[in-house]
């Protein structure tokens, strides 16, 4: 296994950040989005709204949103195409929970310490619920007026690529196939980056798409960096997704914990042990951190908020 070493020169030129402070912040303004764009009893179903609602508004760790800001904040984006991506990549996610927790899918009754959507609005409605939330993504971004269109459209793009059959679609399918077996560390981390890793590295290319202003060169050093960044987050976070199911209770977790081995499903647990699975996290976490000194210096002194999501997507203990 390659070592991975903090880089020589880690955050010494980085702006200090209230890290607690800018996150609860971020939710909630993901929490006033999602009220507005996901009111429950409204529409022509007043009962799919409610359950939209349900599956989107309550809880959540809401990690997507906040590397769309994070990024946003480092590359000064524009704040309206900034609310408009972090609201609709976590629609997508909110949908993507939904119909993993299906009966025909991981077949689960807890999500954000609350019954899953199918449990409370039934089988039906869920996978509605899941499909309306995933549009209503796309109609965030694409109907929003005070964005420019080329970036609607490059949003829009960005985040179907990262959702559909190469990404977490793919991904999810990849799962279910591989339930039962072992998996080598490299069909693992193809399965992991496609049905998790997508959507995070989406939220941190969404962000920097925010910054169309930006110099080309600069621009393009940004995207280096963060492609690096996002890479190495996205893979770390289901690796801990993997090591939480297998470590910490249900209550903690607020979805049930254990499934994975009582699913027999392909996790890093099982193909390398908790205490691997743990190590490789850390190390994912020291690249995408040294991947942040590799920022052009503007940037990279505005990365507090990435440099501390790094740390505690992998800290993390639900
Ligand atoms: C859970 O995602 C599913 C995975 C992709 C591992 P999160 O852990 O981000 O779930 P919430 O949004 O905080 O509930
Ligand atoms: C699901 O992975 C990832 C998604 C794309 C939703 P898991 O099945 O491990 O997620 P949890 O543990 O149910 O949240
Ligand atoms: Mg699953
Ligand atoms: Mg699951
Ligand atoms: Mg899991």
């Amino acid at each position: 296994m390659q070592m991975v070493e903090p880089h020589p020169a880690a955050a010494t030129d980085r702006a200090p950040v209230d890290f607690d402070a800018w996150a609860a912040a971020c939710a909630q303004r993901i929490r006033d989005l999602i009220g507005r764009h996901v009111p429950a009893g409204e529409g022509a179903s007043p009962v799919l709204s409610d359950a939209m609602h349900y599956a989107a508004a309550l809880g959540g760790k809401r990690m997507r949103p906040m590397l769309v800001w994070a990024v946003g904040d480092c590359v000064d984006g524009d704040a309206s195409a900034l609310d408009a991506a972090a609201c609709a990549v976590e629609l997508v996610h909110a949908y993507s929970l939904v119909h993993d927790d299906l009966p025909c899918m991981d077949n689960d009754v807890l999500r954000r310490g609350l019954p899953t959507t199918h449990v409370k609005f039934g089988e039906a409605m869920a996978l509605l619920a899941g499909d309306a939330l995933q549009t209503r993504a796309f109609e965030v971004v694409a109907c929003d007026q005070a964005i420019a269109p080329a970036l609607r459209a490059r949003l829009c793009a960005l985040l179907a690529v990262a959702s559909g059959a190469q990404g977490m679609a793919g991904g999810q399918a990849i799962d279910l196939t591989a339930t039962g077996r072992v998996l080598s560390e490299e069909a693992l981390t193809d399965m992991h980056r496609r049905k998790t890793g997508a959507l995070l590295a989406a939220s941190v290319r969404m962000g920097l798409a925010c910054a169309p202003a930006l110099a080309p060169d600069c621009a393009a050093a940004c995207a280096r960096a963060l492609d690096v960044y996002a890479d190495a987050i996205g893979l770390a976070f289901q690796v801990v997704d993997d090591v939480l199911d297998a470590s910490v209770d249900s209550a903690t977790l607020g979805k049930t914990a254990g499934k994975d081995a009582r699913q027999n499903k392909a996790t890093f647990v099982t193909t390398m042990g908790l205490d691997a699975a743990r190590g490789l996290a850390q190390r994912l976490a020291i690249e995408a951190e040294n991947a942040l000194e590799t920022l052009p210096r503007l940037q990279r002194e505005r990365a507090g908020y990435l440099s501390e999501l790094a740390r505690r997507i992998v800290a993390r203990g639900h």
